[in-house]
């Protein structure tokens, strides 16, 4: 019997996954590839684009084989990845150069020579958006002003996902919401800026077009479907940047929905049905992957990657491991946590390890341990992770609703939201509901949604969302609780405050 299934694609960081599901959004089969992220100097992240192809092919034959899943049954193909990355091809679409990644803190001062030309003020007006070192246009500069004889090859500059796009299908293409990241577009009229292209002097003939998130862009080309087992033809939407892709698939696509995802970066996210101009910049204000919708992120860059860190430093304590044999890894921490009072008696934690983006955009600032005494433990350390990325959220979320931007719930997402612990932690921190869903699947089932859109098995986004995405459970905030870590939090807000001057001085000790 034929089917109608969806296949969705992630070119993620640590790797690409591929995802096939049905109409009601069940999953048929996923695969994933890791690939490395090399760091040539502090400071610096760079891919091999050959990498996410590779692992694109190696993933939806995967998919296919491993699951009897014949490639006439998908019926549509969406994509989706990591922000910001630049992919610069020659004209025989020759990858130039390793590309720079969205985590990449080189440009600094590229994102100062673009508050030169424009005026800081008058920037964010145009873009809607500060200049950060993880979005794009600093990075097309850089190659500019660093590495000449390269910059004078370009032919084009291609988000990760889109030159994945390019290369199963032949089309420069790109859409809305990870094309917002590059910080070359006019964000109201959900198109490239004439004045911001021409301000940084870079060529509109570098950049894809620009289609909304649903739309078909292109086509699966007869070389892609020979080696991998789809059908030629098969149609690709735009999909979405990984954010956009991933809340989607999450079920927030209406005014007054927020989530926290909880992954190596943590992210707040809010739906909008206009676009929202904050007078300084502090949340990126994007365009969503629903046609004709915004939204606005906050990031904290260290998020369950502080965790992670943390684990692989220093691991889990000698006396859980005898105590609790039948756990591994992170349910280990979580058990650890769990023995720990709210507030970890007084131990603070800066999740700035590589830097801050929301609220501070400080590429400088570095984490920290606060009130470290006699009587803590490796537990206390472990819950004051949770703790203060938690509260590096909530800035997020503060902002979002100072500017007027609230929810009654907050719907949790990422890996972050299997932890109970981290959870409750969250729901105390931020005094809000929490929801989880059954089906989170990330980027790649929002980018699976859009593609049935774009093929029409669904009549629109809100059609997918109602069809395939689905609750599990809801949690209270605890009023005892949110009284302890809102003390906390505002020792914890006035930490950055006083050693802001510090982390420069330490930064400039280590790279100038
Ligand atoms: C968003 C951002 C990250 C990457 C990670 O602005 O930089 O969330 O998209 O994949």
């Amino acid at each position: 019997m034929e089917k109608n299934y969806l296949l969705g694609i992630d070119i993620g960081t640590s790797g690409t996954r591929c995802l096939v599901i049905d109409e009601e959004g069940n999953i048929a089969g996923s695969a994933i590839k890791e690939y490395p992220l090399y760091t040539p100097k502090p400071g610096w992240a760079e891919q091999n684009p050959q990498d996410w192809y590779d692992a694109t092919l190696s993933t939806i034959k995967e998919v296919l084989e491993s699951n009897k899943i014949s490639g006439s049954d998908v019926k549509a193909i969406g994509l989706s990845g990591q922000m910001h990355g630049s992919v610069f091809l020659d004209k025989d679409n020759k990858v130039i150069r390793p590309a720079l990644l969205w985590c990449d803190q080189r440009t600094e001062p590229q994102c100062e020579e673009i508050y030169d030309i424009f005026g800081y003020e008058n920037f964010i007006k145009l873009s809607y958006n500060k200049a950060l070192p993880g979005f794009t246009s600093p990075k097309i500069m850089w190659l500019s002003e660093n590495e000449p004889e390269n910059y004078s090859k370009v032919y084009k500059v291609l988000l990760p996902k889109d030159y994945v796009r390019f290369m199963i299908s032949g089309s420069y293409a790109t859409e809305v919401s990870d094309a917002s990241g590059m910080l070359l577009m006019d964000i109201k009229k959900r198109t490239w800026s004439d004045e911001i292209l021409e301000g940084l002097k870079i060529n509109r003939s570098f950049l894809a077009d620009i289609y909304e998130s649903p739309e078909v862009s292109a086509h699966l080309d007869e070389k892609t479907a020979r080696l991998t087992g789809l059908v030629a033809g098969t149609p690709i939407v735009g999909g979405g940047g990984d954010n956009a892709a991933g809340n989607l698939g999450s079920g927030i696509i209406k005014q007054g929905i927020i989530s926290d995802s909880i992954g190596t970066s943590g992210v707040v996210f809010a739906h909008s049905d206009k676009p929202v101009y904050d007078t300084q910049g502090r949340l990126h204000s994007f365009c969503h992957a629903v046609p004709g919708k915004w939204h606005l992120m906050g990031v904290t860059l260290a998020a369950a990657g502080s965790q992670k860190w943390y684990y692989d430093t220093f691991g889990p304590s000698r006396a859980i491991e005898k105590e609790r044999p039948d756990l591994k890894k992170y349910k280990l921490l979580d058990a650890e946590a769990q023995k720990i009072k709210p507030g970890s008696d007084g131990l603070l934690f800066l999740p700035y390890l590589t830097g801050e983006r929301t609220p501070y955009a400080d590429a400088c600032a570095r984490g920290v341990f606060f009130g470290m005494s006699y009587m803590h433990t490796q537990d206390h350390f472990v819950r004051s992770i949770m703790e203060g990325v938690a509260f590096s959220q909530l800035d997020c979320l503060s902002l979002m609703r100072e500017l007027g931007i609230n929810s009654e719930k907050i719907v949790l997402i990422g890996g972050g939201s299997r932890s109970k612990i981290w959870k409750e932690i969250i729901c105390d921190i931020f005094e809000s509901p929490i929801i989880t869903l059954k089906n989170e699947e990330g980027p790649a089932f929002g980018a699976a949604l859009l593609s049935g859109v774009g093929c029409g098995i669904y009549k629109s986004v809100e059609d997918a969302v109602s069809k395939a995405v689905k609750q599990s459970s809801e949690i209270h905030p605890k009023s005892e609780n949110s009284k302890i870590y809102r003390k906390s939090y505002e020792i914890y807000k006035s930490l950055y405050a006083s050693l802001k001057a510090d982390f420069k001085k330490l930064y400039d000790m280590q790279f100038n």
